[in-house]
């Protein structure tokens, strides 16, 4: 008895140990995010033209006008996410509408077919459950896997019918979303000819690094730091800071500005490292330096080579080699102008080689920061709104539903690694130790959530923690 006693406190006390270091790396994390995220729903959201919001007539929307087929009947989509703030809007999307809300009260409502979700907000407690057979789960993720890391694991992921995120298997891939166009690739706006770049090397270090968002999940603060010990460079950012920009650009907004990219464009090389490394997880950091005529050294997706514009447009990291090594061969660039040139010879040459960019961009069905196409947020909800529709219609031709699942790479990345070079970093902060430890956590809280989602009834935070706690 006393044995069994002393067993349930060990496992108490366990439990309680392991709650708290849960409890500290959650907490760490949140606050951490809060403080680099604070940049909620930048989406570039259209301009709805009629933010007129309809009040469902629920006179309509009653399961005999469903098989009555009237014609004014239309499934509703509910966003479970205050994502577009439309409280009602009445899509068209070709033949077929569909009522999408961010009212979560029309949970239950007869008409609701889909539900869709933002993956940054996405809170495990509050789920629309119980989730009846006809409730399709669509997942909308295409920010850095930093911001949700439980998503990125088999078990939640295969909980969603439809998808859309950074990774080029979902079902609708966002991968070229912070790329306009070809064109902007290709021109010259930007281009400054070798001889001034070379020039303003008397001022200037050869490489540039601007980054605020210091410490993510990438490690690339520590491999920068290495670097600089074998290279000059100019760092404009809050991280590694060196070299101060002028006090109108200091401000974040300001990194799309004009007078920002000249001075970027100003240099040989800029290191376009993303905050999180996983395939196809290609942000602005790569095509920046493509638009502006400087070569990008790019630590990020592993696969970046099926995006290049062409084969020798960029330097890919091998996170594997020293940093010293990269050193010596951009020095050895920085000092033979022709082989430097051979990183921009596409650029030049206004050409793109890389066939698999370009088809993406022709046939992509969104626009970035094009008034005249639809925006991936609008294509996402009208590609849920026809699927709804298909098995709709399907139902009333008494054929089965067409299903759809999502599957474990239509959101995956490997576990963050950390650089360990001999020389601790002085400067880095402890946020860089929790990143591990959180991906390692989000796996049980994945594996949870599953289980709980499963047994389709409601549940409190509580409940999700204590069914993490005892995976
Ligand atoms: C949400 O929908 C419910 C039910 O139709 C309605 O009573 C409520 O006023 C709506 N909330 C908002 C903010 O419009
Ligand atoms: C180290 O941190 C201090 C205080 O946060 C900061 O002022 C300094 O610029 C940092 N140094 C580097 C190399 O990042
Ligand atoms: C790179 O692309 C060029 C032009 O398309 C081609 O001639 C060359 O063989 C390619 N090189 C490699 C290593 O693939
Ligand atoms: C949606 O996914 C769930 C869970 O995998 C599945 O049970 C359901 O049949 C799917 N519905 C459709 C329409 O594909
Ligand atoms: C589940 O939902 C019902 C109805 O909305 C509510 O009364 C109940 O408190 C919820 N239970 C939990 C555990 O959230």
């Amino acid at each position: 008895m006393a044995r069994l006693l002393s067993v349930r406190r060990l496992f108490a006390v366990c439990l309680c140990g392991s709650a708290a270091v849960f409890l500290i790396i959650t907490l760490q994390v949140v606050e951490e995010l809060g403080q680099f995220e604070q940049k909620a729903h930048r989406l570039p959201l259209k301009e709805r033209q009629e933010l007129t919001q309809i009040q469902p007539d629920s006179s309509l929307l009653t399961e005999d006008k469903i098989s009555a087929a009237s014609e004014d009947w239309y499934p509703f989509i509910v966003w479970w996410s205050p994502l577009t703030g439309e409280l009602g809007r009445l899509g068209e999307c070709g033949s077929n509408r569909c009522f999408f809300t961010i009212n979560k009260s029309h949970h239950a409502h007869p008409s609701t077919h889909a539900f869709l979700f933002y993956g940054t907000d996405l809170n495990v407690e509050s789920l629309p459950l119980p989730r009846k057979e006809h409730h399709q789960w669509a997942l909308f993720h295409e920010e850095s896997p930093k911001n949700n890391y439980k998503l990125f694991h088999e078990p939640v992921i295969t909980l969603f019918n439809h998808t859309a995120s950074f990774s080029r298997h979902s079902q609708l891939p966002l991968t070229t979303q912070h790329l306009e166009s070809l064109r902007v690739l290709t021109s010259h706006t930007y281009l400054l000819p070798l001889a001034q770049k070379n020039h303003l090397r008397h001022t200037l270090a050869p490489v540039v690094y601007v980054q605020s968002d210091c410490d993510p999940p990438s490690d690339r603060d520590v491999y920068v730091q290495e670097l600089m010990k074998h290279i000059q460079v100019d760092s404009y950012g809050q991280c590694l800071n060196n070299k101060h920009l002028p006090p109108h650009l200091r401000d974040s907004t300001a990194m799309e500005e004009q007078s920002f990219y000249q001075i970027l464009a100003q240099y040989k090389f800029i290191l376009a490292f993303e905050n999180a490394i996983c395939d196809d997880y290609i942000t602005e950091k790569l095509w920046r330096p493509l638009k502006l005529g400087v070569v990008p050294v790019y630590y990020g997706a592993p696969n970046v080579h099926m995006w290049l514009p062409s084969n020798r447009s960029a330097i890919v990291v091998d996170p594997n080699e020293p940093p010293e090594k990269l050193a010596q061969y951009l020095k050895r660039l920085d000092k033979n102008d022709w082989e430097y040139l051979t990183y921009l010879d596409w650029k030049m040459k206004q050409e793109i080689s890389n066939q698999r960019l370009v088809k993406e961009l022709k046939e992509r069905s969104w626009g970035v920061q094009d008034i005249t196409q639809d925006n991936f947020i609008d294509v996402f909800e009208c590609m849920v709104c026809n699927r709804v529709w298909e098995n709709i219609n399907r139902q009333k031709e008494g054929l089965p539903p067409r299903l759809w699942q999502a599957e474990a790479d239509h959101l995956k990345c490997p576990p963050p690694r950390l650089f360990d070079f001999s020389a601790a970093p002085p400067n880095s902060t402890s946020l860089r130790r929790i990143w591990r430890a959180s991906y390692a956590q989000s796996e049980k809280e994945a594996r949870a959530l599953r289980r709980l989602v499963l047994r389709n009834t409601n549940f409190t935070l509580t409940q999700f923690w204590r069914e993490v706690f005892t995976d």
